[in-house]
């Protein structure tokens, strides 16, 4: 069996968590990759809305194993907050969800280094999300992190060790701080995830795989958010591409099946950096209104313009995606003109690739074509598609090269529309 992998080919929140939950029944096992609770996936079923941040938006639907894997960085506290909201809204998931014991935690003092280091940078800030993401990896790829699997062994000693390290850095950027209720709440949330089971998941999914069985694997963030390839240093601090559900899961590059890309009808980012198709008029808070973006974690306000399909084709390059899924067009249902960038302009001079500087002297080149001006939410069926929609994603699908297969309309599971194959 192959895996397949969903991700965002934006700066994030493009809609993964729904789309997963969307596509769950067709897998056996959905597993996360990368990122951690600085992700914010949001699902709507049955008139109830849940927003997850570092379980797999799988977990909703039926028996189906669910895995945090190696790739994933993991705060317990908010692990723990979590897992307790679902089980008490009726979601069970202490047997379907396993955690890779090389996934590597968050620790009170990667948070505050988070602030630290953000406060030190003034307005060259990378507006994180504070959950203290760049500083875990940080200490993952220096060898000096702690992970799920030290629980289990001389724990206190590794911890110990890794506080150390950071209260003398801490000292030395003169920062002020208060650890104690954070590392409470912390260690109560060590003790709450040695209830799980704490996996090899590496070895775990390539068995299942073996035994016939199909895995989503569900990204976090997005590619212009990835480490590598994204708008450096505007990035989170993980691969968000395709590549990273490989290293992320311990998966061989060969079982990777289909890649889905997902991408809004427009363009958003939340946090600092470059972003060329950003509005800055009424346009785009009529796009923010309308699509209601503010972050579904922080309620940051997001930033909102025109898709970008310079930046769409690069990240359907790095990542191989194989088929799209576009979210969120019921947001541009009215709006007389749409637009969509197909080159930038750079001194003057005409280009139409995603060049190494997108933070200067970028402006962004349209195409328009006509809006659809048509109440899409309850729409089942792309038979029932306006005109003018159609023409919108055939020239995405022109422009891009790469077929939309899913059109979502709306934030609700039901409110998605399947587009036929031509296989
Ligand atoms: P993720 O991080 O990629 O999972 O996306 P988020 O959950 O952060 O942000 C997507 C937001 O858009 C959430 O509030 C969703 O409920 C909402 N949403 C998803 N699909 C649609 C859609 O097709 N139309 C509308 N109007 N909202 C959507
Ligand atoms: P989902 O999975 C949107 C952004 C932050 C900041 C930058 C670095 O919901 O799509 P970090 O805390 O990761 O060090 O912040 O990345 N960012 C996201 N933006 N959606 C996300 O996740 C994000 N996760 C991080 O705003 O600009
Ligand atoms: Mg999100």
């Amino acid at each position: 069996m192959k895996v397949d992998v969903l991700l965002g080919l934006q700066w994030g929140d493009e809609g993964k968590g729904k789309v997963v939950d969307v596509l769950t029944p067709r897998y056996d096992v959905v597993a996360r990759f990368q990122g951690g609770p600085n992700a914010g996936h949001t699902l709507e079923f049955e008139g109830q809305k849940y927003v997850l941040r570092s379980i797999p938006s799988g977990i909703f639907q039926g028996n189906k194993v669910n895995i945090i894997g190696n790739g994933v960085v993991l705060d317990p506290a908010l692990f723990k907050a979590e897992a307790e909201a679902l089980e008490a809204s009726g979601h069970p998931l202490k047997e379907r969800l396993h955690i890779s014991k090389k996934a590597h935690l968050i620790l009170p003092t990667h948070r505050i280094l988070d602030a630290a280091y953000e406060a030190a940078k003034g307005d060259a800030k990378v507006g994180t999300t504070g959950k203290g993401i760049g500083p875990t990896y940080t200490d993952k790829v220096s060898r000096n992190g702690v992970r799920v699997g030290d629980i289990l062994h001389n724990f206190e000693e590794v911890y110990g060790k890794a506080k150390a390290c950071h209260e003398q850095i801490l000292k030395s950027l003169n920062y002020e701080y208060d650890i104690t209720e954070l590392e409470k709440q912390w260690l109560e949330g060590i003790e709450y995830l040695k209830q799980f089971h704490l996996v090899d998941s590496e070895h775990e999914i390539n068995n299942l795989l073996k035994e016939g069985k199909s895995v989503l694997c569900e990204g976090a963030q997005g590619t212009m958010l990835d480490v590598d390839f994204g708008s450096y240093p505007f990035v989170t601090s993980s691969n968000t591409i395709c590549a990273g559900a490989c290293t992320g899961l311990g998966i061989g590059p060969n079982k990777i099946g289909n890649v889905y890309g997902i991408m809004k009808a427009y363009c958003t980012r939340v946090g600092a950096g470059p972003f060329p198709t950003e509005l800055f008029d009424e346009t785009g808070k009529k796009i923010r209104d309308l699509g209601h973006e503010y972050g579904a974690v922080t309620g940051r306000e997001r930033r909102c313009g025109w898709i970008d399909l310079v930046a769409l084709k690069y990240s359907i390059m790095v990542n191989g995606v194989t088929q799209l899924i576009m979210m969120k067009s019921d947001v541009l249902d009215d709006f007389e003109t749409i637009k969509a960038c197909v080159a930038y302009k750079v001194n003057g001079e005409e280009i139409d690739y995603f060049p190494y500087n997108i933070s200067e002297g970028l402006e962004p080149v349209y195409a328009e074509l006509p809006g659809w001006k048509t109440d899409m939410t309850k729409m089942t069926s792309e038979d029932e598609f306006p005109e003018e929609f159609n023409a919108y994603i055939t020239f995405l699908e022109e422009q891009l090269e790469t077929p939309i297969k899913i059109v979502s309309v709306g934030p609700d599971r039901d409110q998605t529309i399947e587009r036929y194959t031509e296989e």
